[in-house]
């Protein structure tokens, strides 16, 4: 891990929490201000309906919200979509875009996350930017040029002055219990290490890069000390305090 980037954790919940999971909210709360003092800053996205719930009651311990999808349009006639500045207004600080399962059900195109993430931007949001390869594409050896063209296509240019963060997540090991082996991530974050700086200069170099897909309390601490993972975005094992707070703590 860069020693200069202070990692962050995000819990992606997908279409997953009512109301009542906010008691798994309180939980991570509790854990989070009876335990030492967390080396992550520490995000939830929640369904957008319990947005503004987790960014009131994760205020008091350092629990920040994010959205997991935006439109690229600040308002208009876009029936079911959520505007940026709409999660900013319920309190989030961050906001997924161009996550594989929103690419794969939506067909959502570098061009469009690129316009999210303007978007999130535009509206004071952090957008957390997600690429990754296909296994039939890791298996054939196209896995970095696939990343490095998703990169090029979804990163705006205000990346130049503003936050994004990265998220790499193997289509392949989402959900499955399967992860990349260490040199292999290692070696994926580097390279997307120095596209990042081709691009942005020392920008680039201060850009956090997730990694995301079978996070787990069991395999976090191994992962999280690889070279330029600054952090992860985390599916199932987010939804139990317990679990999401040992990856927490394996910062
Ligand atoms: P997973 O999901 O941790 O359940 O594999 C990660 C993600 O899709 O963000």
């Amino acid at each position: 891990m860069t020693t200069t980037i202070t990692p962050l954790i995000a819990g992606n919940w997908k279409m997953n929490g009512l109301r009542g999971s906010l008691d798994e909210l309180t939980a991570l709360a509790g854990m989070l201000t009876t335990g030492e003092a967390p080396r992550a800053v520490v995000v939830i996205c929640p369904p957008a309906t319990i947005v503004a719930a987790v960014a009131r009651q994760g205020a008091s311990a350092g629990i920040l919200a994010g959205g997991q999808d935006c439109h690229a349009a600040a308002s208009g006639a876009h029936t079911g979509d959520i505007a940026a500045g709409m999660l900013a207004d319920a309190g989030a600080q961050y906001v997924i875009v161009g996550h594989s399962e929103r690419r794969a059900a939506y067909g959502e195109t570098d061009e469009q996350v690129r316009a999210k993430a303007e978007a999130a931007i535009g509206a004071g949001l952090k957008p957390i930017i997600c690429v990754g390869e296909t296994e039939a594409e890791r298996d054939a050896g196209n896995a970095e040029d696939v990343v490095a063209n998703q990169l090029a296509g979804s990163i705006p240019d205000a990346a130049e002055q503003h936050e994004v963060i990265v998220a790499y997540e193997p289509i392949w090991a989402i959900g499955t219990g399967r992860t990349p082996s260490n040199d292999d991530i290692a070696q994926m974050h580097g390279s997307i290490r120095r596209q990042l700086t081709d691009r942005f200069g020392e920008k680039g170099a201060g850009v956090r890069i997730l990694y995301g897909g079978s996070l787990k309390p069991q395999n976090a601490r191994e992962i999280l000390q690889v070279e330029n993972v600054n952090g992860g975005l985390v599916g199932g094992a987010s939804l139990l305090a317990k679990d999401f707070y040992t990856i927490i703590s394996a910062v």
